[in-house]
């Protein structure tokens, strides 16, 4: 898992490199300057040599400023590293998102998905920074001020012995206990996260429905459960300080009291002992920094995980190898579909569909909600691919197509459709880049958008706001209809697309499909038998099945359903 998601440290691998290469740099000056400290004291002030003092004072302050050099290049180096290993692995993630299916989102959830791509990405890159700083940092301080205090002294270096082992310990111990502790405090995190998510995205529904105060209270319950979860683990966390310093001054103690008598028996200058003691801080402060480390690798673990499960996600829907780029014509045919979101064949969404239509036919589609209207067109798109049974479109099963072709000429208006930020036009341009003025305007006409289009200030200049919010949900629809019309593809789903349009407007944009896609296969889901009347073919669904399928005079015969649903809307429409 490290080693895959090491891998998009990518181009800036020489600075994650460069990084430890001169701490130890800074390492070296920083374990150094006590040595000429005990210099000074020993050879300059004891022996009265003003000029030693000099001297050595001068070098100290060269080797601060080398220090102080070498750790500010480091801590450019690793802030550089870390944050473009941030931007590479946010860059994969989103490419990973980009090639999933309808299927793959449905499993990780859209928030879940931003919280990856946000704040466990922002994790990792906090812990790798903090990794290349210590990760030879921590063991060269402990390294190189062992062997300076040993040469020193070897006898009081005994103390160490015993006070690495107790704080090393201690420490351990202290983190294996914290780990579970961080692990609880990122699901609740992740909890946090979703509702934040669930309620920026629904916020017009919050406010619609009153719901202000019960999400404010659900909210503050989930941020008092991570900040208590928070000072569980904190709480453990934090011994480690005054632990080490029991630690520290515990050995200063010893090496007072030791040294004290080797200085007064002359056996130990006391410049060696102010260097001892500079030693006993810094080795036990890499060791605080060892620990700190691990535990950031602890709290930044379920990151790591959550990341690399996206990372190492297969799409399930790809194009095959020696792919079909070519979509002979609009016709689409069911053999024997079933289908299932759980890929469960005994929890079917669609029971064993036979359906053939030819190119250039108009279908409509009615039936309740919940009926697998949605989940029947689906299929044809390779939106989800079926669990049983093929889907044909141009005389070939749908896998066998290049996605992209075969997308290109499927063309699907969503029930749940969308607009992005940016102008109409912008957003039409989706359909077809290179769509002209001209033809803009053409599929606007034909999908009765251009009237209230030309009716804003900018025209199709106008800024639709993010996600389109700045457009009604009749006018969201139409340009959603516009936007498929430009792509001049071969077959044209509409599920549900003229909901929110009225019923005349609903009619003339059927009347201009009539007229100007009489060659392209239409697929129209609607709740309204006014909106599929005219169509070649109707087929009434019921339950993932097909219950008839025929003309608007052959169903008013032989479906039940169908006319008590045309009836029903008869009346309504009387009165
Ligand atoms: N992403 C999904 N994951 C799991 N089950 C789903 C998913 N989408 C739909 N379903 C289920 O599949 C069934 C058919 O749903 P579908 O959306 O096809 O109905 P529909 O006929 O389009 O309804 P409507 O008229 O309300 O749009 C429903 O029981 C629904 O709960
Ligand atoms: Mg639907």
């Amino acid at each position: 898992m490290l080693k895959k998601l090491l891998s998009y440290v990518g181009k800036y691998k020489k600075e994650a490199i460069l990084a430890p290469v001169t701490i130890i740099g800074e390492v070296a000056m920083e374990v150094l300057i006590p040595y000429v400290m005990a210099s000074i004291i020993n050879k300059g002030i004891s022996k009265g040599n003003i000029k030693h003092v000099a001297l050595m004072g001068a070098l100290m302050v060269v080797m601060a400023l080398v220090s102080l050099f070498f750790g500010a290049v480091a801590g450019r180096f690793s802030a550089v590293a870390a944050v473009g290993f941030a931007k590479n692995l946010r860059g994969a993630l989103f490419k990973k998102v980009q090639s999933f299916s309808f299927a793959n989102v449905d499993k990780f959830s859209t928030a879940s998905l931003t919280t990856r791509l946000t704040t466990d990405v922002s994790n990792i890159q906090m812990a790798f920074m903090m990794f290349i700083r210590t990760a030879v940092r921590a063991p060269m301080m402990m390294i190189f001020a062992l062997i300076m205090a040993i040469t020193t002294n070897a006898s009081l270096s005994l103390v160490f012995l015993c006070a690495i082992p107790v704080l090393g310990a201690a420490v351990g111990l202290i983190m294996t206990k914290a780990h579970p502790r961080f692990k609880a405090m990122l699901t609740l995190y992740d909890g946090m996260n979703a509702r934040v998510q669930e309620n920026l995205v629904g916020i017009r529904t919050v406010k619609a429905f009153v719901r202000e105060d019960y999400e404010k209270q659900k909210f503050t319950e989930s941020t008092e459960q991570v900040r208590k979860a928070q000072v569980r683990a904190e709480k453990l966390v934090i011994l480690t300080m005054p632990f080490m310093q029991l630690c520290m001054y515990a050995s200063i103690i010893a090496i007072l009291f030791f040294g004290g008598h080797m200085i007064s028996g002359g056996n130990m200058l006391t410049g060696d002992l102010t260097q001892f003691i500079t030693y006993v801080g810094q080795i036990l402060m890499s060791l605080m920094m060892l620990s700190f480390m691990f535990m950031m690798f602890v709290i930044s673990r379920a990151s790591l995980q959550r990341i690399y499960e996206v990372l190492t996600e297969e799409s399930d829907i790809v194009s095959p190898e020696n792919a079909v780029s070519e979509v002979e014509d609009g016709s689409v045919s069911f053999k024997n579909v079933s289908f299932s979101y759980f890929k469960d064949m005994n929890n079917l969404s669609l029971e064993k569909i036979n359906l053939d239509i030819k190119s250039g036919e108009t279908i409509g589609i009615i039936g309740g909600t919940g009926s697998s209207k949605t989940t029947l067109v689906q299929l044809i798109p390779r939106l989800y691919d079926a669990t049983d049974g093929e889907v044909l479109v141009g005389g070939r099963n749908v896998r066998e197509y290049d996605l992209e072709a075969l997308r290109n000429q499927v063309a699907m208006v969503l029930q749940k459709n969308v607009l992005f930020s940016g102008t109409i036009k912008e957003n039409l341009k989706w359909g077809n880049a290179d769509a002209s003025d001209e033809e803009i305007i053409e599929a606007c006409k034909h999908a009765c958008a251009h009237d209230f289009v030309m009716s804003f200030p900018d025209g199709y200049e106008q800024d639709l706001g993010q996600g389109g919010v700045n457009v009604s949900g009749g006018q969201k629809q139409r340009l959603c209809i516009a936007r498929a019309l430009l792509k001049k593809p071969k077959i044209l789903i509409f599920d549900d697309s003229t909901s929110a349009v009225d019923t005349a407007t609903d009619a003339s944009i059927r009347k201009a499909f009539r007229e100007n896609l009489s060659d392209v296969t239409t697929f129209i889901i609607a709740q309204r038998i006014s909106s599929v009347q005219d169509a070649d073919r109707i087929i009434v669904m019921d339950d993932g099945k097909i219950i008839n399928v025929g003309t608007h005079e052959e169903l008013l015969k032989t479906s039940d359903i169908y006319r008590e649903v045309y009836e029903s809307q008869q009346k309504g429409g009387d009165e």
